[in-house]
């Protein structure tokens, strides 16, 4: 037994607000079964699932390394009411466990996600990247990320540099590099995401224009400066990076912060204003919201 599963069973549809909690605690690396989500996407798509579609519960599945861990999480979501079961899984599961949950995504009206194994016909108009996140987050279908990838479509322009903290498995970096953008520095302060994105971004053909690096926030960047920077990470953390991070931003560029549950909202832009920014877009799907910021002493 090399790993542990923990399953929660929620009706279908309705994954929601389990999703929400393991945000919130800093969980992301977990997959989402849901007939309900499956039926949207087929009635969108129809070409991309040709098998019948389970019917039934959704689940969410995490898959943690020490029985520890996996007792915690156990605990917390029991104690908060939510339906939780926990079973010992092997490594040879779990290394081809969640490819089947990695799906085909439609993450703005242009750009398309999808697995490396999985085959898509993309229509005149959109651009392809593909995507194997492992045990990464960002696959491109939370909230939080295609928030952030329409924000990137609306404020990149040409020849800029763009910083992407926390980049999971480097999607935000790679949709960067498909929209222009010529220099690219992503960071995570988990080894796993970055070795994960460094084979992302290379596999979509950025890797000579973009720097990895394993670091929290800003402790990699140094003097560097950027016209837009991402990060989709939970409140807790933005409120720290808010502090610093005017430095790292260009006087005209753009900062998108992703990751924000609507109730936290209104701390990001008291703490965004205290430090210097002002709000110019603010994105809510769900309950989550995505906001791109400019540096408020600038008349552009
Ligand atoms: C929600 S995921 C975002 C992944 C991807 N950028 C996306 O938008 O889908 C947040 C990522 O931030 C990373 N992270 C959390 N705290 C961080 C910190 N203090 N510094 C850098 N990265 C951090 C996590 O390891 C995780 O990969």
């Amino acid at each position: 037994m090399d790993y542990f599963e923990l399953k929660i069973t929620c009706d279908a549809g309705m994954t929601e607000d389990a999703e929400n909690f393991l945000v919130i605690h800093d969980i992301y690396n977990y997959f989402v079964t849901d007939p309900k989500l499956e039926a949207d996407i087929m009635a969108e798509m129809p070409w991309l699932l040709k098998d019948e579609r389970d019917t039934g519960d959704a689940y969410i599945t995490v898959c943690l390394e020490t029985a520890k861990e996996a007792e915690d999480l156990f605990g917390l979501l029991t104690e908060n009411g939510f339906s939780v079961s926990v079973r010992g899984a092997n490594d040879s599961e779990w290394k081809d466990n969640w490819k089947q949950f990695a799906k085909i995504v439609k993450i703005t009206d242009t750009l398309v996600v999808k697995p490396a194994w999985l085959d898509y016909e993309p229509l005149p108009n959109e651009k392809v990247l593909e995507l194997d996140s492992g045990a990464a987050f960002g696959t491109g279908t939370h909230e939080t990320t295609q928030a952030c990838a329409r924000l990137i479509c609306k404020y990149q322009k040409d020849q800029t540099k763009m910083l992407d903290i926390g980049t999971g498995s480097g999607i935000l970096a790679i949709i960067g590099g498909m929209l222009g953008v010529t220099e690219l520095v992503a960071t995570d302060i988990d080894p796993v995401a970055v070795d994960t994105a460094k084979i992302n971004i290379e596999k979509n053909g950025f890797s000579h224009i973009c720097d990895v690096r394993c670091g929290d926030l800003l402790e990699c960047v140094g003097e560097e400066t950027f016209d837009i920077i991402t990060a989709n990470i939970i409140v807790d953390v933005l409120l720290i990076l808010l502090k610093d991070v005017k430095q790292c931003l260009n006087p005209d560029g753009v900062l998108i912060l992703s990751g924000i549950l609507e109730e936290r909202c209104h701390e990001i832009l008291a703490s965004a204003e205290e430090n210097g920014f002002v709000l110019v877009e603010k994105i809510v799907d769900h309950d989550w919201c995505g906001l791109a910021l400019r540096i408020s002493d600038i008349n552009l």
